[in-house]
């Protein structure tokens, strides 16, 4: 089973999976259209790798096209990353994410064959602003977004896919992920108007300004800021592999949904403290007023990930914010 087909390859998290999988020796097929990423990982990727091809192909658009790489690459699984994930941009171009996010998954539950497995990158999101924390698959499931939407849309399209097709999928629920892989060759882009904290982190720091905004200090937690469950980018690719080799043992032709955290909920502050702490830079905070969209705390309950994929999440706060910014901090 060493034969991947990974979309959205360019990107960070999928990016990170890619490097790691040809690291341990898989043949990967990628695909990526550049909607939100450039081409600086397929480059190194296929100066360093000879087991790695890539396609530059909009999913969403091709359906044609996908069957026909899907049949003659005939992956053993595949493993969709492809998709945008900005939940206030979704709400702007609601048409864009529709399109890119959940027609791609069609096309590729369409084209996919019997004997392959299916790992989707799935998101937290999916549950909204859930009023249990923390939070389990049982969880409610309400879209508070366009973006959350076109996630349990998709979730959808491969669960009826799934079942019609005898396809065995996973779909992988992502808490926040940070920080970088140790080889420090791919990073969270922090150049181009970052919304999410840690990139932003960095940017303030980059640019000299060493200022953030703290979107929010009145909410009902312990030092008033917005709780989050942020896992270690290396512990999540670990789950996705823990996942693949979980599809390939029990072999029982089913989907199932796993949240990817490490089932601790750290604040604003207590990130930002941190990542001035073991990066020994100072930060100037400035609370500002809540952002529109943001829920009050969000962690998982990864007990089930832990016990089915025999999977769990390492690495701690610290080391997300030192490997973020090891991988960065030379750039000019
Ligand atoms: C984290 C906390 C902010 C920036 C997003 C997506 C979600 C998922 C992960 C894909 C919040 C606060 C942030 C800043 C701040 N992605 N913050 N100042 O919003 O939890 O989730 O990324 O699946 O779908 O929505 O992540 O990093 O933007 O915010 O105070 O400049 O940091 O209010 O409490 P979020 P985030």
């Amino acid at each position: 089973m060493k034969k991947i087909l990974i979309t959205g390859c360019a990107g960070y998290i999928g990016g990170t999976f890619c490097y790691e999988a040809l690291k341990n020796n898989y043949e990967v097929l990628g695909i990526d259209n550049f909607i939100n990423s450039t081409d600086k990982n397929i480059k190194s990727f296929e100066k360093k790798f000879s087991k790695f091809k890539f396609i530059n192909l909009d999913l969403s658009v091709a359906q044609e096209e996908v069957k026909d790489i899907f049949d003659d690459f005939a992956p053993n699984c595949i493993v969709h990353f492809a998709g945008l994930k900005a939940v206030e941009e979704s709400e702007n171009k609601p048409d864009l994410y529709w399109q890119n996010n959940v027609l791609s998954t069609l096309n590729i539950m369409k084209a996919c064959s019997q004997d392959t497995r299916l790992i989707f990158s799935s998101s937290a999101t999916v549950y909204g602003e859930s009023t249990i924390q923390p939070i389990t698959e049982k969880c409610p499931i309400k879209a508070e977004s366009v973006y959350g939407s076109t996630k349990i849309a998709s979730e959808l399209v491969i669960k009826d896919y799934s079942r019609k097709k005898n396809i065995e999928a996973i779909c992988l629920r992502y808490f926040n992920p940070v920080g970088s892989h140790k080889d420090g060759v791919i990073i969270e882009d922090y150049t181009n108007k970052p919304s999410n904290l840690m990139p932003k982190l960095i940017e303030a720091v980059k640019n000299k300004s060493n200022a953030i905004s703290v979107f929010g200090n009145n909410y009902n937690t312990e030092d008033g800021t917005g709780e989050r469950d942020y896992i270690h980018i290396s512990d999540l690719v670990d789950g996705h592999f823990a996942a693949i080799n979980f599809a390939y043992k029990n072999g029982e032709k089913l989907f199932k949904t796993y949240n990817l955290g490490t089932g601790k909920a750290t604040s604003v502050l207590q990130l930002i403290e941190s990542f001035s702490r073991v990066n020994e830079v100072s930060i100037d905070i400035n609370f500002a007023d809540r952002r529109k969209g943001d829920i009050e705390v969000c962690y998982a309950d990864p007990s089930l990930a832990n016990h089915d994929l025999k999977w769990k999440a390492v690495h701690n706060i610290d080391e997300m914010c030192r490997d973020a910014w090891n991988a960065v901090k030379h750039d000019n």
